[in-house]
């Protein structure tokens, strides 16, 4: 493993191989769920979907962990209802064992109703934990990042990563990419997390994470968000993700 700050706040970690990249994300989630904990009571956690955070996810909750204060709240869900394949939350509530609430309470997105509805009930679901005075700032939270640079659902082209007048969104459906209608957290919440996990592995994203990490259009490359991130970013990848070898 070898660590290098790259601007103020942003790291990024190479993994040698998938394990210890489960491992190092768990240990990073853990930690700031540990701090959240001791400093204000309750840890609010955002989950992202896609395939890479499976293994970290099921290491997480392998920990010691104070997970009666954990709050599990997801970043984007797919439009398909809660048990389906596709469903972020399925696949979140599998990897993290979150059946019968013994690792925490979970907070999913309704990715099964009307997605405008469902966007605007998770909203007032935010501002209802958070206090609606206080600022939407989770504790954790995890991102992935697509080969097309996206990351939640802020899609490219699309203008959602634009939006900076809710919380959440209904991001449209992409029929050309054969992507389905999801709900996503938007730019404003994103930038203000405490800690961002972004979770990428394979040669694929070499090209969008130095993307994301030079400056240019967000509308282009909406993980290029990170860089204006007000917490701390920390990017754990592989060998073939970051382009170069493990310390
Ligand atoms: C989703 C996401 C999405 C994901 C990236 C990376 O619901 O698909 O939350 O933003 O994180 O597409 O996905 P992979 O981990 O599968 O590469």
């Amino acid at each position: 493993m070898t660590a290098a700050t790259l601007a103020a706040e942003h790291e990024i970690v190479v993994a040698r191989d998938r394990d210890e990249h489960a491992a190092l994300a768990a240990e990073l989630l853990g930690r700031a769920i540990d701090d959240a904990v001791r400093a204000r009571g309750v840890a609010r956690v955002a989950l992202s979907g896609g395939t890479t955070p499976a293994e970290a996810y099921r290491r997480l909750a392998a920990l010691a962990l104070p997970f009666d204060r954990v709050e599990w709240y997801w970043v984007d869900e797919r439009g398909v209802p809660p048990d389906h394949a596709r469903s972020n939350h399925a696949a979140a509530a599998r990897d993290l064992s979150l059946e019968g609430g013994r690792h925490g309470r979970a907070f999913r997105m309704e990715g099964e109703r009307d997605l405008d509805a469902a966007a605007a009930a998770y909203e007032a679901l935010l501002r209802r934990s958070f206090g609606v005075a206080a600022q939407v700032a989770f504790d954790a939270m995890t991102l992935g990042v697509g080969d097309d640079g996206h990351t939640a659902s802020l899609f490219p082209g699309t203008g959602a990563v634009a939006i900076d007048d809710r919380l959440v969104a209904h991001a449209r459906e992409q029929p050309e990419k054969k992507l389905e209608a999801r709900v996503t957290l938007t730019t404003p919440v994103i930038l203000e997390a405490r800690l961002v996990v972004v979770l990428a592995r394979g040669a694929s994203k070499r090209g969008p994470i130095a993307a994301a990490r030079t400056p240019g259009s967000d509308e282009e490359v909406p993980a290029r968000i990170l860089q204006r991130a007000k917490g701390r970013v920390v990017w754990v990848l592989d060998e073939e993700a970051a382009g170069r070898p493990a310390g």
